[in-house]
């Protein structure tokens, strides 16, 4: 892509920047081929051509690949930080001055600013959002109401934003299609799992540098998310606790051998706590004061509810910055709790979020998901579609090619067996 000579505004943290932000997409770039081929069709037929987007992600390397993509493919499009502590600078600095995308997010920007530019994207008047937890569509249903007859739908990248959405489809408010990019297998199996998985470690040692090997860590929730970072954790030699409210969920962590057992057990047992839940005050008043002295807590889940971090303050004498991304909070009872990444992604806080590979294909999702609304505008009934079969199974293909792996496919034979009902035993 070309730089561009048209004025736009933004809001970054330096836009110079940009030249190491280039740098670190270009980087990105070699490990996101599907994106790549999608960027290419895109600048051919143009599918988003007079039509505005506003998108809400994190602003990492693998964002920009997907916000050049749409821009490649015709969109008037903004982005904006889906998280405030999440941005990298130099690559929003890079996507201003490169690339030409209009901006609006800064590393450690704070609530007023986040919610700000929640609203400069919407005052962008979207015909589709992307958004990541969704703020953006939660916010133009709760105060731009006389807006939605201009959206042709959204789409939605991660479970948090999902519960968010059947809550609004259960309250009868949402009244546009949106895209279920989460749920698409080529999105959660390996965004959620290895994705999570390996940044979220990452996040944990960039900020600490401690040894995990021998370390008694705990993993709250056992979702995808959970289920990678406790099987990333054991590979680094952690014994491995997992907490679970959801009975099968907790099975299937014994079964894959972890020790299961509830929070308020856990609590004293734990070195370092991680919470991929979703849910709220995971982490709370009655597990601080029993944990050991220098427990660590940190969070991988989407927002920055899951410790109860004002309880924690309250239990505190002093908050103390000990390292980046770590605080060590000094309790009344005499020892100390150390909280990594102010309760938010610590991968992202922390580290770059995940890995670019899996990030092909989940943006791969995010990009077909926006073409499909535009091709089936007019056609999609309002509330919340899964991502069609076909392009799950194309984007996988293509990850395939891409690695240079081949797979078998059915004989004439086994299609006739597997369509009949008469042979049995
Ligand atoms: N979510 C988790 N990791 C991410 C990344 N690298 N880029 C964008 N969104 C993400």
């Amino acid at each position: 892509m070309t730089a561009t000579t048209v004025r736009i505004n933004y809001e970054i943290k330096d836009p110079s920047l940009a030249p190491k932000g280039k740098q670190r997409i270009e980087w990105a770039g070699r490990e996101m081929p599907v994106l790549r081929l999608i960027q290419e069709r895109f600048a051919k037929e143009k599918p988003f051509a007079g039509l505005r987007l506003a998108a809400c992600c994190h602003v990492t390397t693998e964002t920009a690949h997907l916000a050049i993509a749409l821009k490649l493919g015709g969109a008037d499009a903004v982005l904006i930080a889906s998280n405030p502590l999440s941005t990298q600078d130099d690559v929003a600095a890079s996507l201003v001055v490169d690339y030409g995308i209009p901006v609006y997010a800064i590393k450690g920007e704070d609530a007023e600013t986040y919610t700000r530019h929640v609203q400069i994207a919407l005052d962008h008047r979207p015909n589709i959002i992307i958004d990541d937890g969704s703020d953006v569509v939660a916010t133009l249903i709760q105060e731009r109401q006389g807006q939605i007859s201009e959206i042709i739908g959204t789409t939605e990248e991660t479970t948090t934003g999902i519960v968010r959405l059947r809550a609004m489809l259960r309250d009868g408010v949402l009244t546009f299609p949106a895209m279920n990019v989460n749920d698409a297998d080529t999105k959660h199996f390996f965004d959620n799992r290895y994705g999570t998985g390996q940044s979220t470690l990452d996040g944990i040692i960039r900020a600490t540098n401690v040894l995990l090997a021998g370390k008694n860590i705990v993993v709250a929730g056992y979702g995808w998310c959970g289920k990678g970072t406790a099987l990333r954790a054991r590979g680094l030699g952690a014994n491995v606790i997992v907490t679970e409210i959801d009975p099968i969920r907790a099975i299937e962590a014994v079964m894959d051998g972890f020790r299961v057992m509830p929070m308020d057990e856990a609590a004293s047992v734990g070195d370092v706590f991680i919470t991929v839940t979703g849910n709220k005050h995971v982490i709370r008043g009655e597990h601080f004061d029993v944990m050991k002295d220098g427990a660590m807590v940190c969070n991988s889940g989407h927002f920055d509810i899951e410790i109860d971090l004002k309880t924690l303050a309250e239990k505190a004498t002093e908050i103390k910055e000990v390292r980046n991304f770590t605080q060590e909070y000094k309790l009344k009872n005499g020892k100390s709790v150390v909280v990594l990444g102010e309760g938010r992604l610590i991968n992202l806080a922390a580290a770059e979020g995940h890995p670019s590979a899996v990030m092909d294909m989940s943006f791969a999702n995010q990009a077909l998901a926006c073409e499909h609304l535009v091709k089936n505008q007019g056609k999609l009934e309002p509330g919340i579609h899964s991502i069609p079969e076909n392009l799950d199974k194309e984007i996988a293909r293509l990850k395939l090619d891409a690695m240079g792996i081949k797979v078998d496919s059915l004989t004439p034979e086994q299609i006739e067996y597997i369509n009949s009902w008469t042979s049995g035993t």
